[in-house]
Order: C-alpha cells, then structure tokens, then sequence
C-alpha cells in the first residue's frame, strides 16, 4: 500500500489566480496536481488546454496527473507528454480510444507514467490486460466532467476488486478516486484501496481564504 497522497484538483481554482493557487498547493504540501482536460465531446464540459499545461508545468515543482476525458487521446498525448517527466502521469479513458493499450504502452515510451481512467459504470475488467504495464488507476467517483457532484457509493466494490488485482499482479499500482472526495467518503476509499485523493470543492478549494496545508492535513487524518 502506498502513502496517501492528495492531488489537488486545479480546475477547481481561481482560474484568475491559477499561479498564486499553485504557489498555494506547493506551500501547503499538496502531493498532486489534477490537471483536467476536457473536450466537451467526450464530457459535456471544455476544461484547460496544453498550453496551460506548459505554463502551469514551469510554475511549480508539484508532478502532474493528467486527466484525459476526450476522445481521441492519441492525438495529443506526444505534445502533452513532451511538457510533462518521469514523475507526471498521465491518465486515459477506455472508452475514448480504440487502441487503449497501444496509447498507454506510448505514453510510457514517451518517458510519462500511464494511467487508466475508470468511469462510475465502467467494469475493472477493462484493466485486465493492461494493469500489469500501468502505473496508476483513477477512478471515477462521480461521472467526469464537473465538479460538485455527489459521491457514486457503488464504485467502493471496484476500487476492493482493483486493489486485489494490483495485490496479485502490480502491487506498486496508485488508485486515484476522483469527485466528491472528503472526510465523509475518504475512509471507505481508502479501506477499499485507494491511495490517491483527487481534492476538489468537496475538500479544498473552498475560496481564496482557504488554508490548504490544514484542508489537506483533515483529508489525511479523515482515514
Ligand atoms: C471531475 C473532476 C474533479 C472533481 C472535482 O471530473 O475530475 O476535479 O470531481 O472535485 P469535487 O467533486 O470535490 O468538486
Ligand atoms: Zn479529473
């Protein structure tokens, strides 16, 4: 089992604040950086841009989780890589690529981690050729795309059933959990087996007088 970490979910910032909220973060010990992006065709909602990206990559040292939710991955994923290192990953839906092993296997040529984004409906066993050569799940505790949205309860089983295949076959694997993660649904994650807490408006971002180090030490301590 890894240490618990917290990936700070920046969509959720002050967007006319983004590099004071990444000094913030990096202040207050935040492990992650949730970096959304969104094509408003395979999520209803258009999230940050690779440039963005690039700029918020040079502003801090805190690594990077991509998060993918757009279709056709494959098209992007060498310019995104080539912003990102060793210590950013990034993550891909199943359903958004016909060849979701062949874009996983790049990323990780490209020097990137690779990661496998699980919607709420989406079954674990979409990981069952893939989780030995990958090196982070994140799953779907809301339908991606918004933030603000109510914990899916039922998602608790897959996570146990995707910590049991990672026991067997990539011990080292992180399990993200990602919407409406608090101190009320973080310990039945964390007891499922997820590692990784994706912090969103639920948690941290709760407006520019937030303390983040004390938001990021409640989430930990919640378990
Ligand atoms: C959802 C986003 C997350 C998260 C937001 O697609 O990936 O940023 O849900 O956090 P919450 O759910 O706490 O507002
Ligand atoms: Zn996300």
């Amino acid at each position: 089992m890894n240490d618990l970490k917290v990936s700070a979910s920046i969509m959720c910032g002050n967007p006319m604040k983004f590099g004071w909220e990444l000094d913030k973060l990096e202040k207050a010990g935040a492990d992650l950086i949730h970096f959304d992006m969104m094509d408003g065709h395979y999520v209803e909602n258009i999230a940050m841009g690779i440039y963005m990206l690039e700029q918020m990559k040079k502003r801090t040292s805190i690594p990077f989780d991509v998060h993918l939710a757009m279709f056709h991955p494959e098209k992007h994923i060498e310019k995104i890589a080539s912003i990102l290192d060793e210590n950013d990953c990034i993550h891909v839906h199943p359903e958004s690529t016909v060849h979701i092993h062949r874009v996983l296997r790049d990323i990780k040529r490209m020097g990137v981690k690779a990661g496998v984004a699980i919607n709420p409906a989406t079954n674990e066993d979409c990981l069952e050729y893939l989780i030995d050569d990958i090196d982070m799940v994140l799953a779907m505790t809301v339908s991606p795309g918004f933030a603000g949205q109510k914990f899916i309860k039922q998602t608790l089983g897959k996570i146990e059933n995707i910590r049991k295949m990672a026991d067997d076959r990539n011990p080292d694997l992180m399990i993200a959990v990602d919407g409406n993660i608090n101190a009320e649904t973080i310990p039945g994650c964390v007891k499922a087996g997820a590692d990784v807490l994706v912090a969103g408006t639920s948690s941290i971002f709760k407006g520019d007088d937030a303390d983040y180090k004390e938001l990021i030490q409640k989430m930990k301590d919640s378990v």
